[in-house]
């Protein structure tokens, strides 16, 4: 069995830009393991958010670890400089990558980790392979691009047909979920095999510490 340590990753796209540094290191005091970072480009998804300069400057506000989450088009273009700007895993969409076994690689000749996400629709064939080359899968559980989503019923059937591919092979393979993830919800979806959680607007609206530290009570137990 694949049983990995459950982790909080709160997605600072819902976090307010003004006070970003001082966000994240709440986060980091109330005990949050991975802060999730979202690229967007305004190509991949509609939305464009921000790069490298933020996530420097947010690199000497926590030791967490950085969980880039790329929704760019043809991410390889960009793991070296995603790198050196701070980010401790690096996640590519499977739908972005013209070579998606050539952009692995190139994450994991930086020395970090590297992930592979898949869009509700992609099938989990599109990870099959490569699988044992990953660190983590993350399963978008809404249409990538947006806050504050409900989240897709169908998706956590995907996270269990893919627990069952990681047992199956005896891999040792973290599994994200990213959008829609509440305090409500969080449980189903750590039942259906999921160990890294990402909650945007779940954290950041209210009390950012008192919603982690909620959070990450249901994790543990
Ligand atoms: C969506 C992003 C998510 C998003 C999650 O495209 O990848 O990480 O910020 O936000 P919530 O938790 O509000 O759905
Ligand atoms: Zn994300």
């Amino acid at each position: 069995m694949n049983r990995k340590m459950n982790c909080l990753s709160p997605s600072i796209l819902s976090a307010d830009f003004s006070k970003l540094g001082e966000q994240v290191r709440e986060l980091d005091e109330a005990g949050a393991q991975y802060v999730h970072i979202d690229v967007m480009d305004g190509m991949f998804v509609p939305s464009i958010s921000f790069g490298m300069p933020v996530i420097r400057s947010i690199r000497a506000c926590s030791d967490r670890i950085f969980d880039v989450h790329l929704m760019i088009e043809e991410p390889g273009r960009y793991i070296d400089d995603f790198a050196e700007a701070g980010a401790d895993l690096i996640t590519v969409h499977a739908e972005s990558c013209k070579h998606l076994d050539r952009t692995v690689e190139a994450i994991k000749q930086k020395g970090i980790l590297a992930g592979v996400a898949l869009n509700p629709a992609t099938p989990l064939s599109a990870v099959e392979y490569i699988l044992p080359r990953v660190d983590m899968v993350l399963i978008m559980t809404v249409n990538p691009g947006f806050g504050g989503q409900k989240l897709i019923p169908y998706t956590l059937q995907k996270v269990r047909d893919l627990k069952r591919m990681i047992d199956a092979e005896n891999l040792k393979i973290d599994i994200e979920v990213d959008g829609g993830i509440t305090l409500e919800n969080v449980t189903e979806a750590m039942d259906a095999g999921a160990n890294i959680i990402v909650a945007g607007s779940a954290v950041f609206q209210g009390d950012i510490a008192e919603n982690t530290r909620m959070f990450l009570d249901i994790l543990k137990s």
